[in-house]
């Protein structure tokens, strides 16, 4: 099977970008990341795709008029390096309409909660606040909407009584790191639709 082409946009530490890159490089997930794209020049997820020899490009946002111009020009990047696939992995922006319609139904997000409960910034910290007992990650298709596009894969974890925010965020973050590379491999590797909100694979 020829490799998917992914683009990984990250603005933080990238522990999920490393999964997909471990993942894509042991042949578990059929990929390859063409380029890692990141808005923020300190983002230490950037600097390790760089020493991992991988392509890479720093575009924040600052440096663009608005919100659209910005993704017009990762756009740009991520086509110039044929991406077919874009991952969303710790990327703190909301993407406009133009850089979906780039991508549509390719573009994928990763929340450290079950969704669609406890979206947002701050999905363990809530979760564990509400006092749930059962939280985890979820990988979605991304739509315009913040952390609310159709499901692909969900994890669970317990919450326990002894828990603090950094504790079940941990936790949670080792789900994530299987959960990508999962959702990726079910969405590269069998047919697949959407049944209004439903990834209904084929088989
Ligand atoms: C991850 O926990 C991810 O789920 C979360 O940011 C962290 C990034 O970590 N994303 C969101 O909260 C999106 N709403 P990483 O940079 O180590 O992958």
């Amino acid at each position: 099977m020829a490799l998917a082409r992914l683009g990984i946009l990250i603005s933080g530490r990238g522990s999920n970008m490393m999964a997909i890159v471990a993942a894509c490089e042991v042949g578990v997930v059929p990929a390859e990341v063409a380029v890692v794209v990141s808005n923020r020049a300190d983002a230490p997820g950037i600097a390790w795709a760089r020493e991992r020899g991988l392509a890479t490009a720093v575009l924040p946002q600052r440096d663009f008029g608005d919100r659209e111009a910005h993704d017009r020009a990762i756009v740009d990047r991520l086509q110039q390096a044929g991406v077919e696939w874009v991952c969303l992995a710790g990327y703190m922006r909301l993407l406009s309409k133009p850089f979906i319609a780039a991508y549509p139904s390719r573009i994928l997000n990763i929340h450290p909660a079950l969704l669609p409960s406890f979206p947002g910034l701050h999905g363990q910290q809530d979760a564990l606040e509400w006092g749930v007992r059962v939280s985890g990650c979820t990988v979605h298709l991304v739509d315009l909407e913040l952390d609310h596009g159709p499901i692909v894969v969900q994890r669970t974890v317990p919450v326990e009584d002894t828990d603090d925010v950094d504790t079940l965020s941990a936790r949670i973050l080792e789900q994530e790191h299987h959960a990508y590379p999962e959702a990726l491999v079910k969405l590269l590797s069998q047919p697949w639709r959407l049944e209004g909100r439903r990834v209904v694979f084929e088989a």
